[in-house]
């Protein structure tokens, strides 16, 4: 294992936890919470503790709460499985889809608040690709800030969790006993206040520390998202599969070069909505029987498909057909920020494109969260039970966050009772100090890596490409990547190893499947192909494995 700073553990403030939680999303603070009652814990994160991903989401948390016939386990399971496009785990896709219902219901005993009928029912919406309504949301389309803020109140309420923002975690600690066993007992981390290390130890560490959208020039994704957790257990030797899979959404706002890429709901298709190519014509059907309603990448596809022939720099989301009252009222975030940035949604159809959003691909981990290293797990976006495959279907992110956030607390509670050797952390102290590089330079890098992933290895790959950035990348590595102790220096480092493997997967899987396509391999090869890629870091060395579809 090579860490990526020189450190005498000996030497840094250190302190011990049973558990430590990497990551205050919904993953993380499920996990957390449940926890709490086992053993002290502590999580740490990267800013505030409402910074990542599950802030933001909008659409909702698919789970079945309808009886039979408006649905069922079996058809939301049926609907994943479709989605995943083979590569699904069928045994974690149970697990989501019959776990789901008790823990939205157990989330909202906590005290989350989503929308409902007048008769006190739960609001149920739809979402493209899912066959029944089955979409609980809060404040219209602010689910993420509902579910954020009541889970951030659960772990505080009881002062039991010990919270530390600003607290950038650098690698895991890796540790060998007398027989040569490795194990994980911690993380080294930069506390981002001071600049100074620190380490904190714990029987059992849980990665969950969101996705990789930072390393896309156009995202969903709030900026934190750089992959560190998939960056670190690599370095740590854990296995990291289906890396090549990478959500693009539909449908982010498209206005002017400098407006933010807010997303704009797949949920408003799921009302109605339809998209127009520049010449103002309906395009869906010519793509899918479905339309507007077509699994994501399909929608993706077809959108950068009629910008390119059309020459424009988006398509509209057009949903004219409702009043300003009646958008306001069912999409008011949405409503309130197109109006902000000059579009008012009831009177001009909004302008939309494709932008990176969620990752497939993480850390593998089991039903329950572990890892190939003992004393790591994982849950949450930056991990995969294969329960996504090759594509995820809309909103079931969320709620693998609460389902699988829960199910590693099994994981970590096997570890309880398990000890870490004092001080034998490994590959430390053997590098040169970093190298320190301006804020330009470390800018313009993490600039390039970002055009390099939109270009080569975005919505639509070609293996010439692939190659081209995986040479830049690696130009990269050599030059940045024996950082000072930086958040920027350590981040770009991430963002490069994370970069690297999404495009390593990607130029192996001489297919189209799901989210990846390539434009040399365009046909699904369920003969050779309905497998998982599976890449890890043995003595030094990049180890390309592969493992059964379930
Ligand atoms: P996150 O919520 O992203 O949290 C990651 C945490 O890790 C953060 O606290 C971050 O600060 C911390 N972290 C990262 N690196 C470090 C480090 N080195 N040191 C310390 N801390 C670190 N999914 C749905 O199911 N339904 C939706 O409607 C939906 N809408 C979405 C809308 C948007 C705009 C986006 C971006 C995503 C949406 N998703 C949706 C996806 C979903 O929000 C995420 O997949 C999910 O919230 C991820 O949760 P998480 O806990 O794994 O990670
Ligand atoms: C959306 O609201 O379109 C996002 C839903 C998701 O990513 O699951």
């Amino acid at each position: 294992m090579t860490s990526l700073l020189a450190f005498d553990p000996s030497s840094l403030p250190t302190e011990t936890f049973d558990f430590l939680i990497i990551g205050s999303g919904v993953a993380g603070l499920s996990c957390a919470i449940e926890l709490e009652a086992h053993g002290s814990v502590a999580v740490l994160t990267k800013e505030a503790m409402s910074e990542g991903s599950t802030q933001w989401a909008q659409g909702g948390i698919a789970a079945v709460l309808s009886p039979e016939p408006l649905d069922s386990s079996a058809l939301h399971q049926s609907d994943t499985m479709q989605a995943g496009a083979g590569l699904c785990d069928r045994e974690a896709v149970d697990v989501l889809v019959n776990e789901g219902p008790h823990r939205v219901r157990q989330l909202i005993a906590r005290g989350a608040h989503f929308d409902t009928e007048p008769s006190g029912e739960l609001k149920l919406t739809r979402e493209a690709a899912h066959r029944a309504r089955r979409i609980v949301h809060a404040q219209g389309d602010s689910t993420g800030r509902e579910v954020q803020r009541s889970l951030s109140h659960s772990a505080l309420a009881s002062g039991g969790i010990a919270v530390h923002e600003n607290v950038v975690t650098v690698d895991f600690l890796i540790s060998e006993d007398d027989s040569g066993a490795r194990r994980c007992c911690g993380v080294l981390a930069l506390d981002s206040q001071t600049g100074k290390l620190r380490i904190f130890r714990a029987k059992a560490t849980i990665a969950a520390t969101g996705g990789i959208g930072a390393i896309y020039k156009v995202t969903t994704n709030p900026p934190v998202l750089t992959g560190d957790g998939m960056a670190m257990a690599f370095r740590a030797g854990a296995a990291l599969m289906d890396m090549e899979f990478v959500q693009f959404h539909p449908t982010a706002f498209a206005k002017g070069p400098n407006n933010p890429k807010f997303l704009i709901s797949e949920a408003v298709r799921g009302e109605g909505a339809t998209l127009l190519n520049n010449k103002g014509e309906r395009f869906m059907a010519r793509y899918h029987p479905d339309a507007e309603l077509a699994p994501r990448d399909v929608v993706s596809r077809a959108i950068a498909q009629e910008i390119l022939e059309t020459g424009a720099d988006y398509v509209t989301l057009d949903l004219t057909a409702n009043t300003a009252q009646e958008i306001a009222a069912r999409f008011p975030k949405i409503y309130a920020t197109c109006v902000a940035y000059g579009i008012d949604p009831a009177r001009e159809p909004i302008p939309v494109s494709p932008a990176e959003h969620y990752m497939m691909g993480g850390i593998r981990t089991d039903l329950n969260g572990a890892t190939n290293v003992v004393g790591l797990l994982a849950c949450g976006e930056c991990a995969c039970t294969g329960v996504h495959g090759a594509n995820r279907l809309a909103s079931n992110s969320m709620l693998e966050g609460l389902v699988f956030g829960i199910r590693t607390v099994r994981a970590a509670m096997a570890l309880k009772n398990s000890s870490c050797p004092p001080s034998r952390e490994t590959g430390n102290g053997k590098r040169q100090t970093g190298v320190a590089r301006s804020d330009d330079e470390l800018a313009s890098a993490r600039v390039r890596v970002q055009e390099l992933m939109w270009q080569y290895a975005g919505l639509v790959r070609g293996g010439e490409g692939l190659q081209r950035a995986l040479r830049e990348l690696d130009e990269l590595q050599t030059r940045f990547g024996n950082p000072a102790p930086t958040r920027a220096a350590i981040e770009l480092c991430n963002m490069i190893c994370v970069a690297q493997l999404v495009t390593r997967a990607a130029l192996e899987r001489t297919e189209s499947r799901g989210a990846h396509f390539r434009t040399d391999f365009p046909n699904l090869d369920d003969a050779d192909w309905q497998r998982h890629i599976v890449l890890r870091q043995s003595d030094g060395e990049l180890q390309i494995e592969s493992a059964p579809a379930g």
